[in-house]
């Protein structure tokens, strides 16, 4: 091979790598990965910790609209979530009720209380 193909196809691929970063890269972003909730009472974050979203990974079973905007509003702490809604079967309990998804009983507390992994 010429080294001016060499240095075309270099070129090519760092161009390629131009558009990933300018395209691709903020896409995912517009989706973010796990978000941790935050406690107005900061005494109980000692005793249990926060749930943990992993919006990645339900992004992988659901479009968008299965949760924006009815279940929730496309900004962080926006909509209240306790553990009171969640057992009626509201935000997270309209799919974490035992059918669709783990439900709230004690086997599982820990996984959505637990420490974020990024
Ligand atoms: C499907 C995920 C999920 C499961 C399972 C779950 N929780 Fe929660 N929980 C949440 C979310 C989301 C909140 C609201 C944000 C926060 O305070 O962490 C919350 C809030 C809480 C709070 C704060 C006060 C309140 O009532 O909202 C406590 C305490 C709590 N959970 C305890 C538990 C216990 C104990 C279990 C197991 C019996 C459990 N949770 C299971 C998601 C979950
Ligand atoms: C399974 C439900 C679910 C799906 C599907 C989902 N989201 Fe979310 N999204 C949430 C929840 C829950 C929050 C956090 C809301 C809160 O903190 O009150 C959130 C928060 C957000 C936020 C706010 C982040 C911030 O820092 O303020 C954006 C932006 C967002 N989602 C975009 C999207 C996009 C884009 C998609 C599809 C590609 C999507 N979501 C799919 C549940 C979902
Ligand atoms: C549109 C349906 C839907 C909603 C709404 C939803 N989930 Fe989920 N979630 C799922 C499904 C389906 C799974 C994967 C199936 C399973 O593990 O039972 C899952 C998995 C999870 C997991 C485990 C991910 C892992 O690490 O394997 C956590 C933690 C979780 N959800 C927390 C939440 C919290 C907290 C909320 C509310 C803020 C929520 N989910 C709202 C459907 C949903």
């Amino acid at each position: 091979m010429s080294v001016q193909i060499k240095k075309t196809m270099r070129m090519r691929s760092w161009v390629l790598s131009f558009l990933l970063l300018l395209f691709i890269v903020p896409a995912m972003g517009a989706a973010p990965g796990d978000l941790l909730y935050e406690r107005e009472d900061k005494s109980e974050i000692i005793a249990f910790p926060p749930s943990v979203f992993p919006h990645w990974i339900h992004r992988i079973n659901y479009r968008c609209d299965a949760c924006h905007d009815s279940l929730f509003e496309m900004k962080r702490g926006a909509t209240p979530v306790t553990m009171e809604l969640i057992g009626k079967g509201e935000v997270c309990g309209a799919c974490h009720d035992g059918v669709l998804a783990f439900d709230d009983s004690f086997q599982n507390c820990a996984r959505c209380h637990r420490v974020p992994s990024d």
